[in-house]
């Protein structure tokens, strides 16, 4: 049966998204100074943003001030952004707090308090931020492409949650990262789920594992082919026109030799994360699909860095009812520090600044479940809203309705990237939070986990990055090639290859 699909269908120029999600940096961190020099509508710094390095404890007392600059390089630590990081991010310290100003309305003082109580370093770090120089590739997008100037992330929290609020409006309940629950895959629907159903396709292209397997769903044999080795396959996908409506890029999440990181998390460089950037913006833009192509670069979370913008707090809507873990028992009725947002198309015009979205709901703001909430439009998908949250979250698909035709002047090529990092990588050293947590995921799909039982004296705290990351390769390749072999026995195609431990002996069964 030919479906005919009428209008918005044929207007609506965009057939690919590209989305490329990178860590823990905030947007005057990374694109505050290019209210300088770059264009003067972006709400940015001015270097007047301060936050006092101690709550006054006396009105006598001055009180030091750290003020935002502009000489952010590499960094490493690694800022606080739990939820009770954020929490005194936001709002400053309770001391600080008059009677008169309940604490409720984020102030967005305590970034400085909050890095000192970690280390007396980090609190001068968090209140850095890049000159566009350094980050080059986002100054020449920002100056030919759409920025957002007003996209938060979607829990004020770190980055599982925010991640799965990407592709699913939702983290389920998780406010920090519980590994049990991303040991098992978490239950609820996502947009590819949606575009699945609408008959479309999506592919996501991972460099060390897909972290996108923390959705149950995707795990399912009926997805197993959409998972690509991105140095494999990306360019080439690109230059055949062979692009499906979805493309997610999963950035290297381990600093390796020859293979450096570049998903921008600290201590990693983001001269790799401008790289991985360049790279897929050239092969796109080189590609027969470019002039319907939409390219979306945003960051999971602010990575504890400052930003000055304060959260939004007023109404927003539970996601699906679920609440944080105790003590906070978090309603997930305000959202998290805003972060860079980038948008790329020929159907953008030359330096388009973005701020608040005109709707849904008149309080409706950007934050990352505008991404399956506009997925959703602009493909005319006929499922549902995933959450509450994507039905409220504003849509963007204007920003590339404002030409009749693609541009022709848009860049080929993009600068160079100089590393910012003066060191060598260091891949014996200790994984981190972040890395273990996707060594827990690798442990699932390798059937170690039997043998771990999710305790934390688990199989990373034994390995340094660079036996994560070998170990990690190795679980998604066997997990891969076994739902393949599953498929040809004739499995059911909702099923999960359950492995068995590699430590013991190699077999796999189906779950279903
Ligand atoms: C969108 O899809 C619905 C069916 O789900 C269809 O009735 C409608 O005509 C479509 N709209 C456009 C603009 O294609
Ligand atoms: C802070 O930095 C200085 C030099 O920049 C160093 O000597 C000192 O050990 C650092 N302190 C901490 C707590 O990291
Ligand atoms: C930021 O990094 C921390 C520390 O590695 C991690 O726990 C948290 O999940 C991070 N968010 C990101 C983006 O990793
Ligand atoms: C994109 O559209 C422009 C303007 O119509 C055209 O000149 C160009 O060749 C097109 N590019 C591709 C890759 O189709």
């Amino acid at each position: 049966m030919h479906v005919f699909r009428p209008t918005l269908q044929q207007k609506q120029p965009i057939k690919n998204v590209v989305v490329l999600v990178l860590e823990n940096r905030s947007f005057d961190h990374m694109l505050g100074w290019m209210k300088k020099s770059v264009n003067p509508s972006i709400n940015g710094v001015t270097g007047k943003e301060c936050n006092s390095v101690a709550s006054p404890k006396s009105d006598t007392k001055p009180e030091t001030t750290i003020c935002f600059s502009d000489d952010a390089e590499y960094v490493d630590p690694d800022p606080g952004h739990s939820f009770e990081a954020v929490e005194q991010q936001v709002f400053g310290s309770a001391l600080s707090a008059s009677a008169s100003e309940p604490k409720s309305i984020p102030s967005m003082s305590g970034f400085v308090e909050q890095a000192l109580s970690m280390s007396e370093n980090l609190s001068a770090t968090v209140m850095k931020g890049f000159r566009p120089e350094n980050v080059p590739i986002f100054a020449s997008l920002v100056t030919e492409f759409a920025v957002f100037d007003r996209w938060f992330c979607s829990i004020p929290g770190p980055t599982q949650p925010n991640r799965l609020f990407v592709y699913s409006a939702t983290s389920h309940g998780s406010t920090s990262h519980v590994k049990i629950q991303l040991a098992k895959g978490y239950p609820q629907k996502t947009i590819f789920d949606s575009l699945h159903e609408n008959n479309l396709d999506f592919g996501i292209y991972f460099q060390n594992i897909p972290t996108t397997l923390f959705y149950r769903n995707l795990r399912k044999l009926k997805y197993v082919f959409k998972f690509h080795d991105y140095d494999l396959k990306f360019k080439r996908d690109a230059r055949n026109g062979k692009l499906p409506s979805l493309s997610v890029i999963e950035p290297r999440y381990f600093d390796v030799v020859g293979f450096p990181a570049n998903d921008d998390h600290p201590s990693h460089d983001v001269a790799n994360g401008q790289k991985l950037v360049k790279e897929v913006y050239e092969a796109v833009r080189a590609g027969p699909q470019w002039n319907e192509t939409l390219l979306v670069v945003t960051y999971d979370e602010h990575g504890g860095f400052y930003d000055h913008v304060p959260t939004p707090y007023v109404d927003v809507p539970s996601p699906d009812g679920n609440t944080g873990p105790e003590p906070y028992f978090f309603k997930f009725d305000r959202l998290g520090v805003r972060v860079p947002t980038i948008m790329v198309s020929p159907w953008i015009k030359k330096g388009t600044v973005i701020t608040k979205p005109k709707g849904p709901f008149p309080n409706s703001e950007y934050e990352h479940s505008s991404i399956p909430a506009t997925i959703k439009k602009i493909f005319n998908l006929s499922s549902n809203f995933l959450t509450h949250r994507d039905a409220w979250a504003g849509t963007f698909e204007q920003v590339f309705d404002q030409l009749t035709s693609p541009r022709t002047d848009c860049p080929e090529v993009l600068p160079d990237v100089t590393p910012l990092r003066k060191t060598e990588i260091d891949e014996n050293r200790d994984v981190s939070e972040f890395q273990n947590e996707v060594v827990q995921l690798a442990a699932v799909l390798n059937g170690d986990h039997f043998l771990t039982g999710f305790r934390d004296d688990d199989v990373a705290k034994k390995m340094n990055v660079k036996e994560a990351h070998e170990y990690v390769r190795g679980a998604v390749s066997r997990f891969v090639r076994a739902s393949k072999e599953a498929i040809k026995l004739g499995a059911d195609e909702s099923a999960i290859v359950d492995m068995r431990s590699s430590l013991t002996t190699r077999s796999s069964s189906i779950h279903h």
